[in-house]
């Protein structure tokens, strides 16, 4: 694979968090520090994606994401081209390449994309031009970087500090894509004290995850938590999904008003979304005081212009002359 960054340390590329040092992970949310509005705020409007044009190429279903790197790209003036990809050229059978190829014939200088297939983002990386940029809007199960990096900047918001803290991750892990990019973050920023809980055949393989401690109760698991990140059972990427029970999933496994006091006290609730309320969590917790979900989503716009922007400064260095 192309490396993700330019001989001079500069963001090309945004796929995976894996490989980017502390410092990159640090300087990144230091830019979306800078750029975060709290609602009801002036949202920041800036010229650093001026003449850059940006295409969204969502092959999975997207609400927050899409929207967040909608807004994300204009609100830094680019151009930019949300394409309904469920009729447009991939169904009737042209491949991934040729609709790249035909946006970057009309000066697409940035591909954001989401799709279930595991290893796309890198082939596109091997295979547009030298002055085109893609990220990963969320790969397969593999890799969501955004929403790894907006789950940290909503921690450290509220932390200060990764070390010495205690984070659970909840609910179906192995097929989740932000469950491994956000414990990739943690870990490169040192939270050492990782905690998977999920029912025995929703937890990741023995390889993935390394040093996380493992449960098959939610009691256990949460106990003395100082964040807690609740996830959807992704019933699309399973093949036997109809014989799971939501009401005795939410019995085993669904974050209560009661369980939550097993946390600490200042536990952060998150959940990158979408919610199934009554399934992997109560309404109660999802909107009561310890909650921090609506901060995630207000995080993410910020952290992907701060990618953007990084790419951005990148890219004119790599576009051709006039
Ligand atoms: C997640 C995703 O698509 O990976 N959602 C998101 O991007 N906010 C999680 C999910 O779909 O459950």
């Amino acid at each position: 694979m192309r490396s993700q960054q330019d001989s001079a340390a500069g963001l090309r590329h945004l796929i995976t968090l894996e490989g980017l040092t502390r410092d990159s992970l640090s300087s990144l949310l230091d830019t979306a520090e800078r750029y975060r509005r709290l609602p009801g705020q002036p949202a920041y409007e800036g010229r650093e994606l001026a003449g850059v044009t940006v295409a969204n190429l969502f092959f999975e279903p997207s609400t927050r994401t899409r929207a967040s790197f909608d807004l994300a790209s204009r609100r830094l003036g680019a151009h930019v081209l949300n394409l309904d990809l469920h009729s447009s050229s991939r169904a009737k059978g042209e491949s991934m390449l040729d609709t790249i190829y035909t946006l970057e014939a009309m000066n697409t200088d940035v591909f954001v994309i989401r799709d279930s297939e595991a290893g796309m983002p890198e082939f596109l990386i091997d295979h547009v031009a030298p002055h085109v940029s893609v990220i990963s809007a969320g790969e397969a199960h593999v890799s969501h970087p955004t929403q790894g990096l907006l789950d940290v900047l909503t921690i450290r918001t509220h932390k200060r500090r990764f070390s010495g803290l205690k984070v659970a991750i909840v609910g179906d892990i192995k097929h989740s894509r932000v469950a491994r990019s956000t414990a990739t973050a943690l870990a490169t920023l040192g939270t050492t004290d990782l905690r998977l809980v999920a029912p025995e055949a929703l937890l990741p393989d023995e390889a993935e995850f390394k040093g996380a401690q493992r449960f098959t109760r939610i009691e256990e698991g949460i106990a003395g938590a100082d964040v807690i990140v609740m996830l959807r059972i992704q019933k699309e990427r399973m093949a036997q999904a109809a014989s799971l029970d939501d009401a005795a999933y939410f019995r085993e496994f669904g974050l209560t008003p009661q369980r939550l006091k097993l946390a600490t006290g200042s536990v952060l609730v998150m959940h990158p979304g979408p919610m199934n309320r009554g399934v992997e969590i109560a309404s109660e917790v999802a909107d009561g005081p310890r909650s921090v979900i609506r901060e995630q989503v207000n995080n993410g716009v910020a952290v992907r212009m701060a990618v953007l922007a990084a790419i951005a400064a990148t890219l004119t260095r790599h576009r051709r002359p006039l």
